[in-house]
């Protein structure tokens, strides 16, 4: 291993400025960059290292089979779309989607939002081209702005600022609704199923709904209470840890853990474009004590995941590390025993999760990237085969969904065809599974758990 990969030097919240950065801007006027992040670095952080430290044990449970993890939200929040009933309608998924997987897979849910914070993306071309003029890709709201003009492609520092605000907000609305009264949307009463007779599925589907109305009714006879007042229900958020310059900002040394903790969110991930094992990204997420999950694809080798294991988790500490395999329904059958035979060849642990949206992201005749639903459920399918044929656990799934009634991905109970993808195609990046498409997917692992898969 040749110096400038070498992993055991000493790290420090900036350290990562001296690899080979990717996917993050330059920006222009770097004072202003400095007066941005000074600021950022003094404000209140957004999580607590308690809060981190505890979903570490429950992905750690997860990782023995002991408990399921659901993460799921926008491919991109927007500033735009921070309000109320947006922050409503993914709470509001997430819960019910998780009753019905506990129901079926009899093990307690993680539930984990792709929200408050994942305002960057990735992008695969520098330079967006329009009509002979180039400009800068829009990178996402923390970064720059999607109007196709100079002034707002232009990566703007204050961005960040408005992305921590909005992260802020939406947490603290978040963390209202639970302590509140909105958990009692446990209740299949106040789900929206009308879709359920669309299904082939309908019969096992209804049986799914009553065998969870029964368990919910006998449990709070017995108990006399409400099941959302008897447990608390956790909520932990997630993102693309991708802006270093913001992660390095909220990154705090805690005297009482002796440890270094990103603050703005209590499970960040590292994506598929900045996984490389000697890169800015991972040196950066090496260095936090944060439960990390890290994204690998049809391109992730096995001396690229070897290294991964060895540079992220060198501890081998329980929770610490999730592999997020996004494969695909075509390679998943070739790539994922790969991947095993190689975390276990190390001796790692690891949390398995599956992210079966991005491995199969088409585009239409018309130009519209869309996801086919039997392909999506394909490839979680094989998973969950696939990990119970090797003796490992499929601890995870990770969506992009909305609560609301998009059209952005065909299939699904309603059969949406790619004419009817126009109806309500709303995603400014990657389609999303809308409200019934995600509870069909909840049912469905649900389902496999019933039968004991
Ligand atoms: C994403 O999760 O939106 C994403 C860009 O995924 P990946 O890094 O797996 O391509
Ligand atoms: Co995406």
């Amino acid at each position: 291993m040749d110096a400038s990969r070498d992993s055991s030097g000493q790290w420090q919240p900036d350290s990562w400025q001296n690899r080979i950065v990717t996917q993050i801007p330059a920006y222009g006027d770097a004072a202003r960059l400095q007066v941005v992040l000074r600021d950022l670095a003094r404000l209140p952080p957004l999580v607590t290292s308690w809060e981190i430290e505890a979903l570490k044990e429950r992905l750690a449970a997860a990782q023995q089979g002991r408990a399921f993890v659901l993460q799921g939200g926008d491919c991109a929040e927007t500033f735009d779309d921070c309000t109320s009933d947006s922050v409503v309608q993914k709470l509001k998924i997430l819960l019910q989607m998780s009753v019905v997987i506990i129901a079926g897979l009899k093990r307690p849910v993680v539930r984990v939002g792709r929200m408050a914070g994942q305002y960057a993306k990735p992008r695969s071309e520098d330079r967006e081209i329009r009509g002979g003029e180039a400009l800068p890709s829009y990178r996402g709201d923390l970064v720059n702005r999607s109007p196709f003009t100079p002034e707002d492609r232009e990566p703007d520092p204050a961005l960040m600022l408005r992305g921590y605000e909005r992260a802020a907000l939406t947490l603290n609305f978040v963390r209202a609704l639970i302590d509140g009264g909105f958990a009692d949307l446990h209740h299949p009463e106040n789900w929206d199923l009308a879709w359920v007779s669309h299904s082939p599925m309908a019969e096992r589907y209804h049986e799914m709904v009553r065998k969870v109305t029964d368990g919910l009714d006998y449990f709070e006879s017995l108990t006399g209470s409400k099941i959302h007042e008897a447990r608390r229900v956790d909520f932990y958020a997630s993102h693309e840890g991708l802006n270093l310059h913001y992660e390095q900002a909220q990154t705090r040394f805690l005297k009482h853990r002796t440890r270094w903790y990103d603050l703005t969110t209590h499970y960040p991930w590292i994506g598929a474009r900045t996984s490389a094992p000697d890169g800015a990204h991972v040196e950066f997420f090496r260095g936090i004590a944060n439960p990390i999950g890290v994204k690998i694809g049809p391109g992730t080798s096995a001396a690229a995941l070897r290294e991964l294991l060895q540079v992220l988790n060198p501890a081998n500490e329980p929770g610490r590390l999730t592999l997020i395999h996004r494969l695909g329904a075509t390679r998943i059958e070739e790539k994922l025993p790969e991947f095993i035979d190689v975390v276990r060849h190390a001796g790692a642990m690891v949390l398995w999760m599956c992210d079966p949206m991005h491995g199969n992201t088409e585009v239409t005749q018309s130009g519209l990237k869309t996801r086919r639903f039997d392909r999506i459920l394909a490839e979680l399918e094989a998973a969950a085969r696939i990990h119970a044929a090797q003796g490992t656990h499929l601890g995870g799934v990770h969506l992009e969904l909305t609560g609301e009634h998009v059209t952005e991905c065909t299939g699904g109970a309603r059969g949406l065809t790619d004419a009817d993808l126009h109806a309500a195609y709303r995603t400014q990046v990657d389609p999303r599974l809308n409200y019934e498409q995600a509870m069909e997917v909840a049912m469905r692992i649900a389902d496999r758990g019933a039968r004991g898969g």
